[in-house]
Parts: structure tokens; C-alpha cells; sequence
């Protein structure tokens, strides 16, 4: 059996401003050390303009991720931003294919898949999101529609680098609703994405950290953190405040 390292990842989404972002930097060290005791890893995703004064002022043990990336190293590419410039400011993780970059920003599986790729080249982590909508979820159509995620998402990877990944599973029909997935469904799920990656990479797949995102908080993630498959969460409004960040490490750590 794989000993998977929990992880707890705060997707700060359009919030906070620089000032705001480093009173959270500034006032997360003690929790940050608590969680590095008990042996889970802890990180927050900030917005662009605010990364390199999360990244000086946090503890050295607070993953600070970015929120997206460009595949390209640099160009004509208006408003974008390229994998050197997160590097140079101390960046070494991304979170891709998040639901409303897919919705809002045009983001497909295949344009993941070119910066999952860029990524791995410069040694950096990427968290690659899937999850369906309502009407996905509905229709039954989950467990293809994620599936469909995955295999394009991680196509021509090797089984090494797809163990350096970290996969949130996030329903859209539980983010940012209040309405999130009840623990066996995003067990169900989780366990069902890990079988798909097992079917590309083999046993490699047990190394393969895999979270659970949609409305987690503070009173309810210790459920997730029960089921055998959910590896940690990826938290947007519970993770903006000092308070509500503690008490799902808290919650985490059990
Ligand atoms: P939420 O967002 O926790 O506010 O539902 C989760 C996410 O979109 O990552």
C-alpha cells in the first residue's frame, strides 16, 4: 500500500488583494508548522500579482501554487503568464483545467495536457482538475465524462511523471454551492479515477495524490479524509481566512 502525504491546497480564486494576501502569509506560521508535524502538506494558490509576496513572507513549508500558467516560455502572448517568470519567483506548483477556467476561459483537456507537459520539464508540480457538471452528474455520465478528462489530460506521459501529479476531483455542481459531495460519492469517484490512471501507468498509480474539492470546510473534510482514495482537498471559500484555513488542518490532521 502507497503512504500517500496528505495535502490541503487553498484556491484563493479572484480574492485578495497583495495587502490581504500577505496578512495570511504573515499570520500562517504556527498552523503551517503544526501541519508539517503531523506529516501533511499545506499550501494556499494565490492570484498572479500576489505570489511573490506570499512565497517571501509565508513560512518556506506553505506550497504557494499559481492558479494557472501559459505553455509557452515567452511570446506574444497578451496577459498570460509563462513557466519561467512563476520559477524565477520561487513558484513550483500550478493548478490546471480548474471547472471555471474550462468554463470561463476557454481551457480544454489538450491545451492541459501541452502544460502539464511544460511543467514536468521544468520540475514543477501540476494539480490537474476534472469533475462534471449537474447535468453530467444527473445523466450518469460521470464516471465517462472524468475519464475522458484524465486519459487526455495525461496523454503520452510516462508512469514516473504521472506519479509526480496531483489530481482534484471537483464536481461543478458542488463548488462554491454550499452543496458538496456526499463522502462515498467523491470516494466512488476518486477510487474510479485512480482504476483509469491504473489502466495507463499500472501500480505507479497508488503514488498518485488524488483530492477532493466542492464546498469542503472546516466541519466536514475530516469525512473525506476518512475514505481510503481521497489523498486531501482542494478548498476555495473555506481557505481565505486565517481561522477557517486552521480548522481544516485541524480537521485534516483528525
Ligand atoms: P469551494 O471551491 O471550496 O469554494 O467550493 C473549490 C474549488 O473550486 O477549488
Amino acid at each position: 500500500m502507497a503512504m500517500r502525504k496528505k495535502l490541503l491546497l487553498g484556491n484563493w480564486k479572484m480574492n485578495k488583494t497583495p495587502s490581504e494576501a500577505k496578512e495570511f502569509a504573515k499570520g500562517c506560521g504556527e498552523m503551517v508548522a503544526y501541519a508539517v508535524n503531523k506529516g501533511i502538506d499545506v499550501g494556499v494558490a494565490p492570484t498572479f500579482v500576489c505570489l511573490e509576496a506570499v512565497k517571501a513572507l509565508a513560512p518556506k513549508d506553505l506550497i504557494v501554487s499559481a492558479q494557472n500558467c501559459n505553455e509557452n516560455d515567452h511570446g506574444a502572448f497578451t496577459g498570460e503568464i509563462s513557466i519561467p517568470m512563476l520559477k524565477e519567483v520561487g513558484i513550483g506548483w500550478v493548478i490546471l483545467g480548474h471547472s471555471e477556467r474550462r468554463e470561463y476561459n476557454g481551457e480544454t483537456s489538450e491545451k492541459c495536457n501541452l502544460k502539464i507537459k511544460a511543467l514536468l520539464a521544468n520540475n514543477m508540480v501540476p494539480v490537474y482538475c476534472c469533475g462534471e457538471s449537474l447535468e453530467t452528474f444527473e445523466a450518469g455520465k460521470t464516471k465517462e465524462f472524468v475519464e475522458e478528462q484524465i486519459k487526455t489530460g495525461l496523454a503520452g506521459l510516462s508512469a514516473e511523471e504521472v506519479a509526480k501529479l496531483v489530481i482534484a476531483y471537483e464536481p461543478i455542481w458542488a463548488i462554491g454551492t454550499g452543496k458538496s459531495a456526499t463522502k462515498e460519492i467523491a470516494e466512488d469517484t476518486i477510487g474510479f479515477i485512480r482504476g483509469v490512471i491504473k489502466g495507463l501507468i499500472g501500480e505507479k498509480a497508488e503514488d498518485v495524490r488524488i483530492l477532493y474539492g466542492g464546498s469542503v470546510k472546516p466541519g466536514n473534510i475530516a469525512e473525506y479524509m476518512s475514505m481510503p482514495d481521497i489523498d486531501g482537498a482542494l478548498v476555495g471559500g473555506a481557505s481565505l481566512t486565517l481561522d477557517s484555513y486552521k480548522g481544516l488542518i485541524e480537521g485534516l490532521v483528525g
